[in-house]
């Protein structure tokens, strides 16, 4: 199986490439840490698989496009996983532009470009598996996580509308929209609700993968509350999420 990870320097991605790589796969792993890709090419080469570094930036949605093209090109991509991604807050009352826009470019754009890259190779070959790393915070307007959340919702929309479109086609679209795992991206000394650990991120991800499904949610504990906040009427929601943020000091 040929399968390219992004975000496969650190967390989540790197989990899922090393574990691809344990099955015997050969992983691009792409991201910006030369060296951390390098050392992880390593790891799966001890693992069994073979490793590939692909050094980009994902903000960069049309040098991100084109790299996935000619990796495709040469390696008909069997799984690709749009995982790269930043977090971070945006409150609307500190506004930062390059923050926003950073966030958006990186986990939208640039999971667009991926996918986008990745896609016609897939349909002609009528088999492929796509897979969309976004987050519980597509769910809702989260308060103080405009862009993150922005970001997400729409990597949700983007997957749900492909998936609808490539029904028949032999292509799977799987989206993942995880609470908080146990990784860099979260906020060093902060306690993180119903944390999950990586190991158990990247196994739950996988499992769906090799079913093809088309959602993955986890955890339940954090999932349930989000899923009946989005069927709140608007205003309520408000309401209640401007009450729980005004408590927050930033
Ligand atoms: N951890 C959580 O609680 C959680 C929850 C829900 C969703 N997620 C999502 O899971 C995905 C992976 O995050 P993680 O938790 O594993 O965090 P992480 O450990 O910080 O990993 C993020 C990965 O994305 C890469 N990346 C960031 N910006 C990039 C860019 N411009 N170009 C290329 N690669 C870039 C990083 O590599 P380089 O810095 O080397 O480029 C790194 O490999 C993200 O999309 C995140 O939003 C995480």
């Amino acid at each position: 199986m040929n399968a390219l990870v992004t975000g496969a320097s650190s967390g989540i991605g790197r989990g899922l490439a090393l574990a691809l790589g344990k099955r015997g796969a050969h992983v691009v792993v792409a991201a910006r840490r030369k060296e951390r890709l390098d050392s992880l090419v390593g790891e799966i080469a001890a693992a069994g698989g073979r490793g590939e570094a692909l050094v980009l930036d994902a903000s960069d949605g049309d040098a991100t496009y084109e790299a996935v093209r000619a990796v495709d090109a040469r390696l008909p991509l069997d799984l690709v996983i749009a995982n790269a991604g930043i977090g971070g807050i945006t409150p609307g009352k500190k506004l930062v532009w390059e923050r926003v826009r950073d966030i958006l470019q990186t986990n939208l754009v640039g999971a667009a470009a991926t996918i986008s890259a990745a896609m016609p190779g897939m349909v002609a070959r009528g088999d492929g598996r796509i897979v969309g790393i976004a987050s519980v915070a597509g769910f809702v307007a989260l308060p103080r996580f405009a862009a993150y959340s922005a970001s997400k919702a729409g990597l949700i929309t983007l997957l749900e509308s492909l998936r609808i479109d490539l029904h028949g086609s032999g292509v799977s679209v799987t989206t993942v929209c995880p609470g908080y795992v146990d990784t860099d991206l979260l906020t060093p000394g902060k306690k993180h609700p119903f944390l999950v650990a990586l190991d158990d991120a990247v196994a739950t991800i996988l499992r769906a993968v090799d079913k093809r499904e088309a959602m993955c949610t986890f955890p339940a504990q954090i999932v349930v509350p989000l899923k009946a906040a989005q069927l709140l009427p608007r205003p309520l929601y408000e309401f209640v999420a401007t009450r729980s943020s005004s408590k927050v000091k930033y």
